[in-house]
């Protein structure tokens, strides 16, 4: 075999056994680089005569010719290998469910919902949100609210009470958001329109009460506020909120220490194998508490009973909550558990509008 056979047969056999691209390339340095060997043949072509060359022109431009072809054929065998191990270490199953972002991953919990809900049903009706501490004074929690001192509706309340300060008086968890409507007449000028969305305490649990729960208070105060308002207003509230076109309520006289007249209210309803349904039925289900504010809670709050005033209405939050979304036990609402959230809870971009519809 000549020497040109001999190289092509060498440098075809390297070519052929490199395993990936950059031993090709090694290959290609060795043979067609600056000093690789088959350039230095063609070097040699200069020195030829022109007989010699004509006979080894040709041999040595052909053993090039060859080998940029097999090292062209090799590269592109190597890169469809290499893409092809890629592609299966790489597969995308398209069928697969798209896995939910974090911010859609968390749930809304029924309470923050469902506040939402009648926040915004209010807000509709010209209503405005106002806050107070959840650590409040005897004073604000019973005294201005009517609750004369060793009153018994004051042991109604199962309170917690917090060690007594050196003056005697003593700080608690207030008991209901009714305290808030006093911090709001010392604070604001009637008319007053205003909802009070918040946790309150009590000494108490069972299946439908826990030591924390939630109420929204109502407050409305002005000259000709009456209970025909109170009525229509609480009639709304509940057809917009448990959605549905008619309600029948029903107004029982009660007694609360800062109303007068009170009253309790009852909707209608049906109870079918553990689930109620609403406008329609037989049944009474008692929802909120409300009635004429009483004219010496006005008179404690600075307002004059002779010139203004107004209704007030006290609803637990949990209650509706559980009546609406179908969930029977309370407690379950406070244990932190994901699993409950996952099932019971709202995806945080559905937020409750009116236009937009209440509940997903
Ligand atoms: N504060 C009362 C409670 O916790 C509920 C209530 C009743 C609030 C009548 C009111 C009202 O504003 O007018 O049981």
């Amino acid at each position: 075999m000549s020497d040109i056979a001999q190289q092509e047969n060498d440098l075809l056999i390297a070519i052929a056994s490199a395993k990936d691209e950059a031993g090709l390339e090694a290959v290609r340095v060795a043979a067609l680089g600056k000093s690789g060997s088959v350039s230095a043949l063609l070097k040699t072509l200069g020195a030829m005569t022109p007989d010699q060359r004509k006979v080894q022109g040709p041999a040595i431009n052909g053993l090039k010719d060859r080998v940029t072809a097999a090292i062209a054929a090799a590269k592109d065998a190597l890169g469809a290998a290499t893409l092809d191990a890629r592609l299966r270490t790489e597969t995308v199953d398209v069928t697969l469910p798209v896995r939910d972002a974090p911010v859609e991953a968390g749930r809304v919990h029924p309470i923050s919902q469902v506040t939402d809900e009648l926040t915004a049903i209010f807000a509709d009706m010209g209503f405005a949100v106002a806050e107070g501490p959840d650590i409040e004074t005897d004073d604000y929690n019973f005294t201005k609210l009517n609750f004369p001192e060793g009153h018994p509706a004051r042991e109604m309340h199962d309170t917690f009470y917090f060690s007594p300060k050196p003056d005697g008086s003593r700080l608690l968890l207030r008991t209901h958001t009714s305290p808030v409507q006093v911090r709001t007449m010392l604070t604001q000028k009637p008319p007053i329109r205003v909802i009070i969305p918040g946790r309150t305490y009590r000494s108490d649990s069972d299946q439908t009460h826990t030591p924390m729960f939630h109420q929204v208070e109502g407050l409305v105060i002005d000259k000709g506020s009456h209970l025909g308002h109170l009525k229509w207003i609480l009639e709304e509230f509940c057809k917009a909120f448990f959605e549905v076109d008619s309600v029948k309520m029903r107004f029982r006289p009660s007694f609360f220490p800062f109303t007068e007249p009170s009253l309790e209210v009852d909707i209608q309803c049906k109870r079918d194998k553990g689930e109620i349904r609403f406008g329609e039925g037989e049944d009474w289900l008692e929802i909120l508490g409300c009635g004429m504010v009483h004219p010496n809670v006005l008179r404690n709050c600075g307002l004059d009973p002779a010139e203004y005033q107004g209704f007030a209405w006290g609803l637990g939050i949990d209650r509706i909550a559980m009546l609406k979304y179908g969930m029977n036990d309370l407690r379950a609402f406070f244990e932190a558990d994901v699993r409950w959230l996952a099932h019971y809870g709202f995806r945080p971009l559905d937020f409750p509008t009116l236009a937009g519809g209440l509940s997903p």
